[in-house]
């Protein structure tokens, strides 16, 4: 699986995505404040919000469904409408957790309902996108506890209103930059833990957002959309004080956990862009998976920034998600 347009020497994105990536970085870089919080009512005018629809659009419904009220822990819930000719074939599920630096946007946020959406159409799957807790006002490990939590939900059959067909035998957890991170993360705590019916069978990591105090040489070259100034303000204001080679970030390095041992941690594809400050940190993920006896794919974008997933004018976002598709089939054929 690898994908072989040329290599060019910037990116080459048309005028909305440049635009749309303009006015986002210069509003989320006026809401930080150097005292390490967030202006949250300024965020407001980017952060456009969709809401849950009953009724069909574009061949899925979504509900907005409470895990647990005391900390405001919901996800979305995506069920396609349109099922393939053999209705009766198991929808897989696909737990979701968005980007944004663990500091930006929600499950409700435009771009990510538009997302997921699409997820659920184009790989017949049912989506359940988390609106986890944000920092700074929530850091690290509140993110990961209310992933896990939501796994711990599923699990319990307590999705109202979730089609017969679902499959909880055949989960994936997939995620975009922090999501990714995220999903990671949860995934490796569900490959610690039994559950009652959910398997995680398969880990789809786009782009994900891992760090170090070390700055590579892709940090040191791009700036598009992820920087290391940015990226710096967005780990002070997640990881406890002061520790930037966290194994949660410098996830596979000298202070890495041992996945190895994990018999259960699922196959995993990792998603990079060319023109992705983080794909050096991203290699070695790839790396160290493979290194520690996983299984593990890794799919280059070469022209793409980070996060053009989310632009569904870019040809690419298309062939990223006919690429899920392919590795969510094959997973799931060979867990047959
Ligand atoms: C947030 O930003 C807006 C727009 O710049 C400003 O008017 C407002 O005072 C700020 N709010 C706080 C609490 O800092
Ligand atoms: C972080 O990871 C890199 C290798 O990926 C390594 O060079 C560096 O020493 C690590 N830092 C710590 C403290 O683990």
């Amino acid at each position: 699986m690898e994908m072989t347009n040329k290599p060019q020497k910037s990116p080459s994105l048309p005028w909305k995505t440049r635009i749309t990536l303009l006015v986002l970085s210069v509003v989320t870089d006026a809401s930080r404040r150097s005292d390490g919080t967030v202006n949250r009512s300024l965020l407001k005018f980017v952060n456009l919000k969709a809401p849950p629809n009953a009724k069909p659009i574009k061949g899925v419904k979504t509900s907005d469904v409470t895990v647990d009220p005391s900390r405001n822990l919901w996800f979305r819930l995506f069920v396609p409408t349109t099922q393939p000719p053999s209705s009766s074939s198991p929808l897989p599920i696909i737990v979701f957790f968005h980007g944004g630096g663990f500091i930006y946007l929600s499950a409700d946020s435009n771009a990510y309902d538009a997302v997921c959406r699409r997820y659920a159409r184009r790989l017949s799957a049912v989506v359940v996108s988390v609106n986890y807790r944000l920092a700074p006002e929530h850091r690290y490990p509140a993110q990961y506890d209310d992933g896990f939590d939501v796994l711990k939900f599923i699990d319990e059959n307590k999705i109202p209103f979730l089609p017969e067909n679902a499959d909880l035998s055949c989960c994936f957890l997939a995620g975009d930059s922090a999501g990714a991170n995220l999903a990671h993360h949860v995934a490796k705590r569900a490959s610690e833990s039994e559950f009652r019916q959910l398997k995680v069978i398969g880990l789809v990591a786009i782009q994900p957002f891992f760090g170090g105090e070390e700055r590579t040489e892709s940090e040191k070259r791009l700036s598009q959309v992820v920087s290391v100034e940015r990226t710096d303000w967005m780990w002070k204001a997640f990881l406890p004080e002061g520790d930037r080679d966290h194994e949660v970030i410098n996830v596979s390095g000298p202070r890495a956990a041992d996945i190895s041992r994990l018999e259960k941690f699922p196959a995993t594809v990792v998603v990079v862009g060319g023109f992705d400050a983080l794909q050096d940190w991203q290699r070695k993920y790839y790396d160290w998976l493979k290194s520690s006896g996983k299984e593990a794919y890794l799919l280059e974008y070469p022209n793409m920034v980070h996060a053009f997933y989310v632009f569904p004018e870019l040809p690419e976002s298309g062939q990223l998600i006919t690429q899920v598709a392919d590795f969510i089939r094959k997973i799931q054929a060979s867990k047959k």
